[in-house]
């Protein structure tokens, strides 16, 4: 013991701190210590101790009877039917025994801590955090020597297809994720196809912009330059939130902002798309999908808040600025016969946030 402390302050004598790294000074704030050491009623009492660990054991008991309470809750009151009570009466009583449980658990182990173990205060001086050279040269040496037993090093077949085996082993967890995805019906076709739901929104050729939420249809002689707009397809607005419409509104919002035609130069923007100055791009940021609502009129910016992606605006929306991967999408626009804004057509790729299929 005396050699290996002796080794130990010969290592910390001998080692010096390398140019550029930070070197703690002294602490100067005294260790108040210890609070003086109280006797509790239990170490005084043994009756007192002995009603302590009745009710430990008796907290822990019914914790147990609250875990069995919840697996019978399970069973007793099932989800089968879809009613919103059965729902709710299974929820509730699971709910109650896993408290019960998890509630009486805890109060049992704070109780034990406090009352019935030893509360003595014990000091242990922090030693040296990095291990003697033998001790780690033994490990290197232990580890050596497990690899050439196992032959781990040696066998690559059996090392490749463990290796294989281990990783494939939590794929099945990860597959049963695909049961969360909603199904396909007649009514959503496409509910069980993440793509395809992403890659369409509810625009199509001739429909209205109108201000969110109202509805109310914009006239492109109504805007004003270096305005921005919330809009949404006018139709939505007619939808109720039974029929899909946060749904639809979450894909289908547009910003729209009126500039000086001259200030969307032709080759950095599709002009056919805007109308007079006017462009239309998708509120739904492209990195993950917060909605890009800050515009500063001067810079012709767009700012999403969640992460500062910046989009230029005179540039088809492209990312000047933080995490976001593409440009926003563009709605196309045009003036129907009463000089009211529509759309040309639906979003020519997928709006939000990229996906496997969508970079
Ligand atoms: S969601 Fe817009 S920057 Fe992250």
């Amino acid at each position: 013991m005396a050699h290996e402390e002796d080794a130990l302050e010969h290592e910390r004598a001998s080692w010096k701190p390398s140019p550029g790294l930070a070197v703690a000074v002294p602490d100067p704030v005294q260790n108040p210590g210890l609070p003086p050491h109280r006797t509790r009623v239990t170490d005084q009492d043994p009756a007192a101790m002995k009603r302590a660990v009745r009710t430990v054991y008796t907290l822990f008991y019914l914790s147990l009877a609250g875990s069995i309470w919840a697996i019978a809750a399970y069973m007793l009151f099932p989800i089968e039917s879809g009613r919103i009570i059965d729902i709710r009466h299974n929820n509730l009583f699971i709910g109650l025994g896993i408290g019960l449980a998890l509630l009486a658990l805890g109060l049992g182990a704070i109780h034990w801590s406090k009352a019935v173990m030893s509360d003595k205060e014990f000091i242990e001086p922090r030693h040296a955090t990095r291990g003697r050279d033998t001790t780690r040269e033994g490990a290197v040496e232990a580890l050596r020597e497990a690899n050439e037993e196992s032959g781990f090093g040696r066998r690559t077949a059996i090392r490749g297809s463990l290796i294989a085996a281990l990783a494939a082993s939590i794929l099945p967890g990860i597959t049963l994720f695909r049961g969360l995805a909603p199904e396909n019906s007649e009514a959503h076709p496409d509910a069980g196809n993440p793509v395809a739901l992403l890659s369409r929104t509810m625009w199509e050729p001739g429909m209205r912009l109108a201000h969110d939420p109202s509805g109310e249809p914009i006239r492109a002689a109504d805007l004003t330059l270096g305005s921005a707009v919330h809009v949404i397809p006018a139709p939505l607005a007619e939808l109720s939130h039974h029929d899909g419409y946060l749904e639809e509104k979450a894909k289908a919002i547009v910003l729209l902002m009126r500039l000086l035609p001259e200030q969307l130069p032709a080759e950095h923007n599709n002009l056919e798309w805007a109308y007079d100055g006017i462009v239309a791009y998708s509120k739904v940021c492209t990195h993950v999908g917060c909605p890009v609502a800050l515009y500063e009129q001067q810079t012709h910016h767009l700012l999403c808040p969640c992460h500062q992606s910046q989009f230029d605006v005179s540039r088809s929306a492209a990312v000047i600025f933080g995490p976001a991967a593409r440009p926003l999408p563009q709605l196309p626009i045009t003036v129907d016969d009463e000089g009211y804004l529509v759309a040309q057509s639906d979003f020519h790729e997928p709006v939000g946030p990229s996906f496997w299929e969508r970079h």
